[in-house]
């Protein structure tokens, strides 16, 4: 098989770059190692930033976001049994977020995808990419358990965390930065509405809660736990009572409590791969870079990663001029090392570590109360969530 750009993975990153290109004239193929279903209903990101809502608009993958989205001019910050609102617009000069799954961001491009683009191949998983420093790179990949090769111009893995794509950059050439958490989030859904109409991000002696939701009557609700926590190990009732005492407030707001239809740990970290290209291999999305949940960041990220790219071949297309091509990892960098500092500020802002000092608590809520008190502070919060521009 021939194509223009080989892309691994049909998650966000991939589905979208696919669509991105398709509206560009350049034709590519998709390779996802998992089967549609798995592919759709994988529980994870829910907020868009701006940029983000803009970009699926521009592609025609906005229609059902504009009808079933919500979108959200405000998150609340609670702590010491306060409430404190940041108001997007008035502080970004009109920029706000929306709430819309992942997974119907992943079912819209697929959608579109099949009926629309160039090939999808699910239960397709990419072994190797090969030649990436040459002018015709790789990608090795079993499908319907027969081997087979991509040939491309051009591969770009959007292969996740765990993905195969940038092992073909020379070890010698790489650069990791890393850190792990010593605590992780249990996330749940619930059907019930959710208790309040903008998420709230929760500071408490005993750790971080999150209240966001999927749609007016499910709740996405989370918890920071410890490290290597079991998410049978906490009862529905347990989950309850301890989101209740996490979010208590000095006035009279009360959660709902709803059936329990999911439950999932997720673990914490910050990871960045350098350089997220080498010759005709580009990285994006999570197989380059991990940031912790709070904030946000992780898909749109990707997004911006897929943007990045697909300008840049353009450009190419239409000037013969690589230069953005090249410019790609230090271009998607910049943004992400902000992605990755406002993530771990937030993270730090609002969850306990296990033996935090009583000094360490008293700085968290200094930290929250210079939020409330100073348009700066709030208005570098509400910058970084509704998103940097892409580059
Ligand atoms: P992925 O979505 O991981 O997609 C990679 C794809 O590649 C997968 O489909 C995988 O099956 C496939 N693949 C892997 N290996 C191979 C192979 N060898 N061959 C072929 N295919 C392969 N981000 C936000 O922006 N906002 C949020 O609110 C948010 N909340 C989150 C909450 C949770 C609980 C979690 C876990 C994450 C959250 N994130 C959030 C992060 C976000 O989900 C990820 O950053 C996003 O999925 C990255 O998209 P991606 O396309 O790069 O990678
Ligand atoms: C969600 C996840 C996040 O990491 C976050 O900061 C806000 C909302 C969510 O899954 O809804």
């Amino acid at each position: 098989m021939r194509t223009t750009v080989g892309i691994i993975g049909a998650g966000p990153a991939g589905l979208l770059l696919a669509r991105l290109l398709l509206g560009a004239g350049i034709d590519s193929v998709v390779l996802e190692s998992r089967d549609r279903a798995y592919v759709e209903h994988r529980q994870r990101a829910g907020i868009l930033e701006q940029g983000t809502v803009d970009v699926l608009r521009a592609a025609g993958a906005g229609e059902r976001m504009d009808r079933e989205g919500l979108p959200h001019d405000g998150i609340e910050l609670r702590y010491d049994r306060k409430r404190h609102r940041v108001d997007f617009p008035a502080l970004t000069g009109g920029r706000s977020v929306m709430v819309y799954a992942q997974t119907e961001v992943c079912k819209d491009l697929i959608a579109l995808q099949s009926k629309e683009g160039g090939p999808l191949l699910f239960e397709a998983e990419a072994l190797a990419v090969e030649g990436a420093d040459t002018t015709a790179p790789r990608v090795r990949f079993r499908h319907d358990g027969v081997e087979d090769v991509l040939e491309c111009d051009y591969v770009v893995g959007c292969d996740g965390f765990w993905g195969v794509a940038r092992r073909a950059i020379p070890e010698d050439l790489v650069r990791v930065f890393e850190r792990t958490y010593p605590f992780g989030w249990l996330g749940i859904l619930a059907d019930v509405a959710p208790s309040h109409d903008e998420l709230v991000y929760a500071r408490h002696d005993r750790g971080f809660a999150l209240l966001s939701m999927r749609s007016p009557s499910v709740s996405r609700l989370y918890l920071q736990v410890p490290e290597g926590t079991e998410a049978d190990s906490w009862s529905d009732d347990e989950i309850w009572a301890e989101l209740e005492r996490r979010f208590e407030t000095a006035d009279d707001w009360r959660l709902e409590r709803g059936p329990i239809t999911q439950k999932s740990v997720t673990p914490m970290r910050s990871y960045v791969h350098e350089p997220m290209r080498h010759g005709r291999l580009f990285l994006a999305g999570d197989a380059a870079h991990i940031v912790p949940p709070t904030g946000a960041k992780g898909l749109n990220l990707a997004i911006g990663d897929v943007v990045t790219f697909a300008r840049a071949l353009t450009h190419e297309r239409r000037t013969g001029s690589p230069a953005l091509l090249d410019a790609y990892s230090e271009t998607c960098l910049r943004r992400v090392w902000q992605a990755e500092r406002f993530s771990y500020d937030m993270t730090t802002l609002l969850h306990r570590a296990p033996g935090a000092t009583p000094f360490e608590d008293r700085l968290q809520l200094a930290r929250l109360e210079r939020i409330a008190a100073s348009r700066a502070a709030e208005t570098d919060l509400a910058e970084a969530y509704t998103g940097f521009p892409f580059g």
